[in-house]
């Protein structure tokens, strides 16, 4: 079972590296690829913790050797956003970056299913789900825009108001992954009601949860370690679904199935060849169902700038 970790060096993907070394199966091989020098040193750090994975670094302009025979692919390579920006303002660099790299994984590693946590998500999966396409080698089942991080959040979140344990909290939360966009399905935790101030109080701050990172962390980037923490849980459960076990879920943004807009963040049953399954949204509130309403624009106009992107 081998991964590949474009972005390793930065402060999400170090975060992920250490609880990939620690958690992947017996068998497994985590390949860490930067433009940063440290790559290799970090590989090294790691290969002092007494685990089975076999963890080796690589830097330079390709990341290709990174790449080879790599069963799912993370991609948290770009810029992280500084106080004062929104997930749209780091589209211009990170864009580029998604692109290149997502070219390499079409010619290297086609068969491989993609996770993308770089922002701005909702737009870098399009521009994504297009280069794969131009390549020929894009199957929409396995590609996927990290989103867990806002799960993890609602998680914790309802966990602290209602006095009860976080792990045993499941909040979905669909839509995207920026601003409106996320929208936390608190209608369908089972077990727990909550009064109409309880949802907006619960959905403004689950939405506003990365810039309160942001801010708390002054100019010095945004949420690496819960972030860390989220895309290793989404990596174990892709990892779970290609050795064969059933009935895992998870929510993240991928291609959807229905008119409402191309992509969508949605719970999806995985199996060995990504989606299986999507799962339905069950009977929404009337909150709900306006916040669906209200999202539909800014979530396809974020879609449209990722085709435009690729036109240029
Ligand atoms: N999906 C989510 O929920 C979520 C949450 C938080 C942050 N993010 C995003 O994740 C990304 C990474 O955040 P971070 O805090 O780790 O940033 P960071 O600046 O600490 O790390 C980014 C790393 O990417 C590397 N990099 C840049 N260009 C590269 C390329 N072409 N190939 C390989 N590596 C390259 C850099 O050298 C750096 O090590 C940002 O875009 C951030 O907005 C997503």
């Amino acid at each position: 079972m081998k991964v590949a970790l474009l972005g390793a060096a930065g402060g999400i993907g170090q975060a992920l590296a250490l609880l990939l070394t620690t958690r992947l199966p017996q068998d497994g091989e985590l390949s860490l690829y930067d433009i940063a020098p440290v790559t290799a040193g970090i590989a090294v750090d790691l290969s002092h913790i007494p685990s089975p994975v076999k963890v080796r670094g690589f830097c330079g302009p390709d990341a290709s050797p990174a790449l080879l025979g790599a069963d799912i692919v993370l991609i948290v390579a770009g810029v992280a956003r500084k106080p004062g920006m929104d997930r749209a303002d780091l589209f211009n660099v990170n864009a580029g970056i998604v692109r290149q790299l997502v070219g390499q994984v079409a010619v290297c590693a086609p068969e491989a299913l993609i996770g993308i946590v770089t922002n701005p998500v909702n737009t870098l999966v399009a521009i994504a789900a297009g280069v794969l396409a131009q390549a020929g080698v894009y199957q929409p089942q396995k590609l996927f825009g990290i989103t867990t991080l806002d799960v993890i959040r609602a998680n914790s979140y309802v966990a602290a108001m209602k006095g009860l344990r976080p792990d045993q909290i499941e909040v979905p939360v669909v839509g995207g992954h920026s601003g409106v966009t996320i929208l936390p399905l608190l209608s369908q935790v089972p077990g727990i009601t909550f009064s109409d101030e309880e949802v907006n109080l619960l959905t403004r701050r689950i939405r506003n949860a990365g810039t309160e990172v942001v801010e708390a962390k002054a100019g010095a980037g945004s949420a690496t370690l819960a972030m860390g923490y989220a895309a290793a849980r989404f990596t174990l459960s892709l990892v779970r679904a290609l050795q064969g076990q059933q009935g895992i879920i998870e929510c993240a943004y991928v291609e959807s199935e229905s008119a409402f807009s191309r992509f969508f963040a949605q719970p999806l049953l995985l199996g060995p060849q990504g989606v299986s399954a999507r799962r339905p949204l069950g009977i929404l509130s009337d909150f709900e169902q306006q916040a669906l309403q209200d999202m539909r624009a800014a979530l396809n106009q974020d879609i449209a700038l990722g085709d435009q992107f690729l036109q240029q």
